[in-house]
């Protein structure tokens, strides 16, 4: 800490927090954290009970909402969602002005804060019934403009949503049916994309929940913030892991390294190599996200038929991690994009998509918290401070008497 007293307007103090691992930049109830335990619940709800049946609706009107829906609640979000789906027709154009290897993160960001343009009523965002709405249609169309960023990579035509299907299955209609056929969903692949998802959703103030939550402190409205959100998770230090860890296990898998050497290499500071899908900055123990993914994979692949050589590699490298002192030391665990990417990979999920469906999962976490930050008095802008560290007072020369 050091005493900035001789600045005006000031309070006293700055504590200078890098990556802020010891600053708490609001007062939160909608996610529990206990990273030594390895513990995560939703508004109290521990996150194993949502194995059973998960069900990725639920979630988002109990992290928005702060209460499971009733069945009234959760039949009136579902048919909102159902009827938000279609993006407006003028949004068609923009995918056309994408190139088609574009980054679909990229595309996702842009089309998020596009869609202010189109609906006008999110400037207007007052009370639980214009969030329910607004949200109902933020996570309705996300998941839509995924699917149609995925189309255009491939120069496929666009599929209309479903009216018919529930959220999960709908989406993979419009990512994967041929125009006019009905995708059929297995309630297996269902319930693991659900399972996905909702273990996505929240985790309190991460980076990209913690810049939803700086860009809304300005009062600009959900979609920009949400738009916002997206771009900090597309890192590799963040979202952007799952996507990295795929890659990790895929080198090893072409034979350029075994499992030992990357272990090796990631312990090396100067190689800048991590071992992709360990670490948390504030699990330090399990992820409890991981451990349920892990047996989702477990039970996924053989009954999917799959036999996939990168969850071999990924056991075989946990395995290797677990009894290392070097991770053992720094407590560096599996996080959740451990075995989130082999799951995504048999359901037919293409890797570029992988940080894509990280941020559909996420999106209710960051509505909630946009909205808890809304709701909260006296709320300021977030405006952190520095320590200056540059010079303190020089002069300018002209440029014509500069050499
Ligand atoms: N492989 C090798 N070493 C690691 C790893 C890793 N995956 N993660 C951390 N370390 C080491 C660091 O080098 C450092 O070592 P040192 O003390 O000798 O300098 C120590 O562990 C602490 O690491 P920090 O980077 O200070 O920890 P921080 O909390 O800032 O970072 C992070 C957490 C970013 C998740 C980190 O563990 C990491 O880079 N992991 C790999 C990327 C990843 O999986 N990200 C997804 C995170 S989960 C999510 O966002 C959904």
């Amino acid at each position: 800490a050091i005493d900035i007293r001789n600045l005006r307007a000031d309070t006293g103090l700055i504590t200078l927090d890098p990556g802020y691992g010891n600053t708490g930049s609001c007062q939160s109830a909608i996610t529990f954290i206990d990273g030594e335990q390895g513990i995560l619940r939703y508004r109290g709800i521990p996150i194993e009970q949502f194995e059973q049946a998960p069900n990725f609706v639920e979630i988002a009107w109990l992290l928005i909402f702060g209460h499971l829906p009733s069945p009234e609640e959760y039949d009136t979000f579902a048919a909102d969602l159902t009827g938000c789906a279609n993006l407006d027709e003028g949004m068609k154009h923009h995918f056309e002005g994408f190139p088609r290897a574009a980054p679909p993160m990229a595309i996702l960001s842009a089309m998020i804060n596009a869609l202010s343009c189109f609906h006008p009523e999110i400037f207007e965002i007052q009370d639980k019934d214009s969030v329910r709405i607004a949200s109902a249609g933020l996570i309705s169309k996300i998941r839509t403009i995924a699917a149609y960023a995925y189309r255009h990579s491939r120069g496929l035509p666009y599929i209309y949503p479903d009216p018919k299907l529930r959220y999960v299955p709908n989406f993979l209609h419009m990512m994967f049916s041929q125009p006019f056929e009905q995708h059929v969903c297995e309630p297996i692949v269902r319930d693991a994309l659900n399972l996905i998802l909702l273990l996505h959703a929240d985790h309190e103030q991460n980076c990209s929940t913690s810049t939803v939550r700086m860009v809304g402190s300005s009062q600009a409205n959900l979609f920009a913030s949400c738009a916002a959100g997206v771009c900090a998770l597309w890192g590799p230090l963040h979202g952007g892991a799952n996507v990295a860890v795929l890659e990790m296990l895929e080198q090893i898998h072409q034979g350029q390294m075994t499992p030992d050497d990357y272990v090796r290499l990631a312990k090396d500071k100067d190689s800048k190599v991590r071992l992709m899908g360990f670490g948390h900055r504030v699990y330090r123990n399990f992820d409890p996200r991981a451990r349920m993914l892990a047996n989702v994979a477990e039970r996924l692949l053989p009954q999917l038929g799959v036999k996939d050589p990168l969850l071999d590699i990924a056991r075989r490298l946990e395995e290797i991690a677990l009894e290392d002192p070097y991770f053992i030391d720094r407590q560096l665990y599996p996080n959740v994009d451990f075995y989130s990417g082999i799951i995504l990979r048999a359901i037919g999920i293409p890797v570029n998509m992988f940080t894509v469906m990280f941020a559909i999962g996420r999106l209710p976490g960051w509505i909630a918290h946009w909205w808890e930050q809304e709701q909260t008095p006296g709320n300021k802008i977030a405006r952190p401070r520095q320590i200056y560290v540059g010079p303190r007072e020089t002069d300018r020369v002209l440029l014509s008497e500069r050499r």
